[in-house]
């Protein structure tokens, strides 16, 4: 059903990352359906922590309520990793945060860009987006048993031939102007995504709560929030600890947003570009 690796180039990158959590247990493809599919199947028949899929190819590539993911094959980071925190389900939105922490970080060190995190889970730069992060997991009686942490992070993908895409997303490569080592890159999100894992084991979330607000590039804007159905206009106060937007509308009055979608009213920005 899935094609084992059968191009040197993502087994090399495999091969020659430094020891962590993430390089113990590798599942390297060249094509798979989602590597979030196969990794939610590993984790039920009691794959390690750390357990990492990896492709170069997606061919039903799944993005949040139930989008597709797009990405050429070869050229960009698709995968996901297996957590088994010993949490509540009310902490599962902490390994999104580390997870897009960690991308943005491993960004800023390998390209020096200034990339932002954009609630819920959307990494972004120049208003454009450039990663996106698709968290699911299975809970018994509210406590964890797996988290699957899946980022598509756009890379050497050059997008100003996409007409569809150019407005919405963007690339590494798009950015600097120059091609971006996916090893390098891989093995850095590795470090951070570990040290700030290691901070929610030692119960220093209030450090990882901190930082995701401090690259939020939503708080203190105006928002048009898609929820339950709903529109609502209103402007983004914080995000709190378990991951809900904080908001106060029109009349001053603050509530919560558990789950949906944003769209950062920019004055300059159309629609398709928010
Ligand atoms: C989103 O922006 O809605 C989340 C996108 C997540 C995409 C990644 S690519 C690797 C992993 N496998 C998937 O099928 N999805 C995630």
């Amino acid at each position: 059903m899935y094609d084992k690796i059968r191009n040197d180039e993502l087994q090399d990158i495999i091969n020659k990352l430094p020891g962590s959590l993430f390089s113990r247990h590798v599942y390297c493809f060249f094509s798979i359906e989602s590597t979030n599919v196969y990794a939610k199947e590993l984790a039920k028949s009691g794959a390690a922590e750390g357990s990492l899929v990896i492709a170069e190819r997606q061919t039903r590539g799944q993005g949040r309520m139930g989008r597709p993911w797009h990405s050429p094959s070869c050229s960009n980071l698709l995968f996901s990793i297996i957590f088994r925190p010993p949490f509540s389900i009310d902490r599962a939105f902490s390994l999104t945060m580390i997870a897009a922490l960690a991308v943005v970080d491993a960004i800023n060190k390998i390209t020096g860009l200034s990339a932002l995190i954009k609630w819920p889970n959307d990494v972004f730069f120049n208003n454009k987006k450039v990663a996106g992060i698709l968290t699911e997991f299975s809970a018994k009686r509210k406590n964890i048993e797996y988290v699957v942490v899946g980022i598509g992070l756009n890379v050497n993908w050059d997008i100003s031939n996409e007409p569809e895409l150019k407005h919405v997303a963007t690339s590494l490569i798009n950015e600097t102007g120059r091609p971006v080592s996916r090893l390098d890159l891989l093995a850095t999100i590795f470090e951070f995504l570990e040290e700030y894992y290691e901070l929610l084991l030692k119960g220093q979330e209030e450090l990882v709560y901190k930082r995701w607000n401090d690259f939020s590039m939503v708080i203190g804007k105006e928002a048009l929030i898609n929820s339950t159905g709903k529109r609502i206009k209103a402007k983004v106060k914080r995000i709190d600890r378990n991951g809900a937007l904080v908001i106060e509308d029109e009349t001053g009055k603050e509530s919560s947003v558990v789950c949906g979608d944003l769209e950062v009213l920019f004055p300059s920005l159309t629609p398709a570009q928010r």
